[in-house]
């Protein structure tokens, strides 16, 4: 029986850190386990600009723990006023690895996002000109589909045009829920590449609505019924180059949470690599758990694997923090329902 696993240093291709307060609590949980992180840009207000995302990122490297060499990839938030130059001479400089679609009103800090798909297409073929990967946050956001189909339906309405509109724009769909997204994704040719967060391997709908509402397991999009956290399963065990881990670990405070309209988001950081390591384990799949967390995303988004590793050994139940503290309260650490054997050492 397998009781210790060396993996290259694993990265996060789908983080949010928030900032001030916040960004100081939750930064170290990531920064420990992961080398790098694609930093979602959904503050209030947006990160924009390259002037925006400059300051951002020095605030991230400002609230690193002492000695931690962790490297924030900067993102671009996608406007309908979005200057396609200014993302060429930020994806130039080096300062940003990605540029992110939100759909206007899809979730939190959305209301900057794209409500026409048509005005961001200069900005897009732009990006396919120099190779720049467009993250896609994939959920329509017209009232009348239900919100449980709202993935499936932004696949056929806006994910499939725009990717034949724009040919060879790099596309991530992001923290991807359905069956039918890892299929879509599997007919797709290798510039399409699909992240799973950790969360969605765990829970199912049932786990947000059975017994009592579970505002901790309420995130965007939603978790959906049980076939379709087996199909994410197979997904992410099976060693497919185009599935890679995007944790979309989304603190909030519980008082946020906790609101008759909560938040949504599972706060992932501290605890996904022990849960991971048990998912690939129960799934006999182990010797696939290093491509998804530290090869497929290097590889999709061009850049080098981490020289570092990282060790989980298998042992008593890892005790864990149920809560991070911040000035504005606790921010509670997602729960998976059961006892975690394997722990970061
Ligand atoms: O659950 C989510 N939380 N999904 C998102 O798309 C946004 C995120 C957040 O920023 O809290
Ligand atoms: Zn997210």
């Amino acid at each position: 029986m397998t009781s210790q696993i060396t993996l290259q240093r694993p990265d996060d291709w789908h983080l949010h850190l928030r900032d001030g307060d916040m960004l100081r609590a939750v930064l170290p949980s990531t920064a420990t386990h992961f080398a790098r992180a694609i930093i979602m840009p959904n503050l209030v207000p947006p990160v924009v600009t390259a002037a925006d995302a400059v300051a951002y990122r020095d605030r991230i490297l400002s609230a690193l723990p002492d000695g931690s060499t962790f490297e924030p990839l900067m993102t671009l938030y996608l406007t309908e006023q979005t200057d396609p130059d200014d993302v060429a001479a930020a994806h130039a400089s080096g300062l940003i690895k990605a540029v992110k679609l939100y759909p206007a009103g899809a979730t939190t800090n959305s209301a900057s996002g794209v409500s026409h798909f048509d005005s961001v297409r200069p900005t897009l073929e732009r990006m396919a000109e120099i190779g720049l990967p467009l993250c896609v946050h994939g959920e329509v956001t017209d009232p009348n589909v239900d919100i449980f189909d709202r993935e499936a339906v932004f696949i056929d309405r806006i994910l499939d045009p725009m990717r034949r509109s724009t040919p060879g724009l790099r596309v991530v769909m992001e923290h991807i829920t359905t069956s039918n997204a890892v299929e879509y994704a599997r007919s797709q040719d290798d510039t399409l590449g699909a992240t799973i967060t950790t969360h969605h391997l765990v829970i199912n709908r049932n786990h947000i609505l059975s017994g009592g509402i579970k505002p901790h397991y309420y995130c965007l999009p939603v978790a959906k019924r049980e076939e379709h956290r087996l199909a994410l399963r197979c997904a992410a065990t099976s060693g497919e180059a185009r599935f890679f881990l995007g944790t979309d670990s989304a603190p909030h405070t519980d008082e946020n949470k906790l609101l008759p309209c909560g938040c949504a988001g599972c706060f992932t950081a501290p605890n996904t690599m022990s849960i991971l390591a048990q998912v690939f384990e129960d799934d006999c799949a182990l010797d696939k758990l290093e491509g998804f967390t530290s090869l497929n995303g290097p590889a999709f988004y061009h850049l080098p694997v981490n020289e570092e590793t990282l060790t989980l050994t298998k042992g008593n139940a890892v005790t864990y923090p149920s809560h991070v503290e911040t000035p504005d309260g606790p921010v509670t650490v997602f729960d998976p329902g059961y006892d975690l054997n394997w722990r970061v050492t």
